[in-house]
């Protein structure tokens, strides 16, 4: 039995649709990634799967509860972090997570267990007495975590988990949710605007923009779709019929005195590619990211604004003007 299953899940506001006719089906133990930007729909779909907003039109069935005729059984099937930050700051993380077993019924005689295990799983044991409002943002994230997983659900939803924290704050994260998927056997669907997040954490993404899905893959199968990645060079010349020659060679064009040559799987290939350039000046890789596969799908960027500075983020950019073949 597949863990969620929608039925053209459909919420609209007036005329916006903010989530447009879903079908998804997410197997059971799988990590589910929602990748898109903001505004996309995806606190959206996650606020529908977990009964908080009643769809327009379409229904989802969550473990084999349907989100409209069996709230009750759906909300006992699920762990919910929200996109917003939810634990109690005034409380120690002991005590949020009390709280949390009292309000979903978790039998007495479990609840030291169950807290304890969970500390342990997201590594606060030794900071479960102190008040919430001294954590970092990371732990604090890491215990709305933990929180989600007491009541020992069978669908675990989370929405942006990572928003905000450092890279460092973001990959311990990853390694407690892939820990929790693995160990437990619990469905993980995650939203997230973070292309890394998603190529890291998920066994499928689905892009999504404006309310719908506009593709669903591996990750490596989304970056494949691409068609390669993206070797900058400038030269004072390439053998074009030489490159063309080998199979990895994607597609060749020229733009502003830069070469940029469409290569698959550069880290293998670069050899042969240089071997068909003329005295190279300077060279740049850009190796495929799920950022290129939302270009490729919607023509933006997942992220409007990109960092001043950052180096891939302009690669990128330089990418999208260039037209590919
Ligand atoms: N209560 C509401 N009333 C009107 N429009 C809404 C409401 N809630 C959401 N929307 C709109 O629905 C669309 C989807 O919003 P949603 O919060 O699902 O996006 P998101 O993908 O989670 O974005 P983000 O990455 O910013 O969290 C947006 O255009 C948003 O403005
Ligand atoms: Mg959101």
């Amino acid at each position: 039995m597949a863990a969620i299953v929608t039925k053209n899940l459909t919420k609209t506001y007036g005329e916006l649709k903010a989530v447009d006719a879903l079908n998804l089906e997410v197997a059971e133990g799988e990590i589910f990634g929602l990748l898109g930007p903001n505004g996309a729909g995806k606190t959206t779909t996650i606020s529908m799967l977990c009964t908080i907003l009643a769809p327009t039109k379409g229904t989802a069935l969550v473990n084999g509860h349907d989100i409209i005729r069996e709230q009750s059984g759906v909300r006992s099937s699920i762990g919910i972090v929200f996109q917003e930050p939810s634990a109690d700051d005034l409380l120690t993380g002991r005590e949020n997570l009390e709280m949390h077993a009292e309000l979903y019924a978790v039998p007495r005689a479990e609840r030291k267990i169950s807290n304890d295990e969970v500390l342990r799983i997201v590594e606060l044991t030794s900071r479960a007495n102190d008040q919430v409002k001294t954590y970092s943002g990371g732990m604090r994230r890491r215990l709305e975590l933990g929180r989600g997983l007491l009541h020992t659900p069978r669908v675990l939803l989370l929405d942006e988990p990572t928003l905000g924290l450092d890279p460092q704050g973001r990959e311990h994260i990853w390694k407690y949710i892939t820990r929790i998927a693995r160990e437990k056997r619990i469905t993980v669907v995650i939203t997230t605007h973070y292309m890394e997040e998603a190529d890291m954490l998920c066994d499928r993404v689905g892009i999504m923009d404006h309310g719908k899905i506009v593709v669903l893959d591996t990750p490596a199968n989304l970056k494949r779709k691409v068609g390669g990645d993206v070797v900058k060079v400038r030269a004072a010349g390439i053998n074009e019929k030489q490159l063309r020659s080998h199979a990895c060679v994607r597609s060749i064009a020229k733009k502003e005195g830069w070469y940029y040559v469409t290569v698959h799987d550069v880290t293998r290939n670069l050899p042969c590619v240089v071997k068909g350039m003329r005295d190279i000046k300077e060279i740049e890789l850009h190796t495929v990211t799920l950022n290129d596969v939302f270009m490729k799908y919607t023509g933006r960027e997942l992220r409007e604004e990109p960092a001043e500075g950052d180096y891939n983020e302009r690669m990128m950019q330089d990418y999208a003007n260039h037209p590919n073949p």
